[in-house]
């Protein structure tokens, strides 16, 4: 009999079904795929990894108000998150240019852009996760032009804190990517911070090497990928293995 009803399998993680109606179970995989998945490997650990600090920069962003899915860690690779409709969009914020933004406009990788740039891609892996405009967002209906400007302004504040707490260890956050989900409540939506937040979803550079901590360390053979990721959980004090640290208090290692 099956222990439990898994709802969907993604190319990062899976989803079951959670103990308490609008509960989800979130089990985070050792797979690792790049490029609309034509790239893929097993990185041993690397789904440990991504559990802690998700639930590290979640809980962060629950300390300055910052509504999450983030419910508690449950064992090395799982965690209860609140159910979301999530908004087909991925949101994107940049702080410096890389991937694709500085291939799209010519620029070399790690300048500093005038301000944080939020954007927006369609989530549908069936046609690459394009880029959209605001104006497709609202004509199409995939979120209306109230919860964009929420959508936006939470990104900003997500980017204000994680780029705090990256360079309290040393490390530029270049950019990430979050996802948003509805909660609701009788005919209201109340717009929460979903998925995940990892090195999978961010890209993090040494400030003093320009070393790279996350995924592209896979997309582009750049070296081990577990060792990178290691290395951000432990400068933020979350190693897997110092299961003492309560995760809401970390150790900054200089
Ligand atoms: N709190 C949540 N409630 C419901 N769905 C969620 C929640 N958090 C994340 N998800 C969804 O769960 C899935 C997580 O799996 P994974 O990240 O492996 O998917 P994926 O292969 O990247 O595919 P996708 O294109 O659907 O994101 C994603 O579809 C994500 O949008
Ligand atoms: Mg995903």
């Amino acid at each position: 009999m099956a222990r439990r009803k898994k709802l969907y399998e993604g190319k990062a993680k899976v989803l079951y079904e959670g103990p308490e109606p609008g509960t989800l179970v979130q089990y985070f995989k050792d797979d690792a795929t790049a490029f609309n998945a034509e790239k893929k490997d097993v990185i041993e650990g690397k789904g440990v990894l991504n559990n802690r600090l998700s639930e590290f920069f979640m809980t962060g962003l629950t300390q300055i108000g910052i509504p999450n899915h983030f419910l508690k860690r449950l064992n090395m690779r799982e965690q209860l998150i609140r159910q979301v409709e999530i908004v087909p969009l991925e949101v994107i914020v940049r702080n410096f240019a890389a991937g694709t933004m500085a291939k799209r406009l010519g620029m070399e990788e790690g300048t500093a852009l005038p301000r944080p740039i939020v954007e927006f891609s369609y989530k549908d892996d069936s046609l690459g996760d394009p880029l959209v405009p605001e104006e497709y967002i609202i004509a199409f209906g995939w979120a209306s032009q109230q919860e964009l400007d929420d959508i936006v302004s939470m990104a900003l504040r997500v980017n204000d804190w994680m780029s705090g707490v990256m360079y309290g260890v040393g490390i530029k956050l270049i950019d990430f990517k979050i996802e948003i989900g509805r909660v609701w409540e009788g005919d209201f939506a109340r717009l929460i911070v979903a998925d995940e937040i990892s090195p999978d979803s961010c890209r993090l550079w040494d400030m003093e090497t320009g070393q790279k901590l996350d995924k592209d360390v896979f997309r582009r053979d750049l070296g081990n990928l577990r060792d990178a990721y290691t290395e951000v959980a432990r400068r933020l004090g979350v190693m897997p293995t110092n299961v003492t640290h309560p995760p809401s208090k970390p150790t900054l290692i200089n």
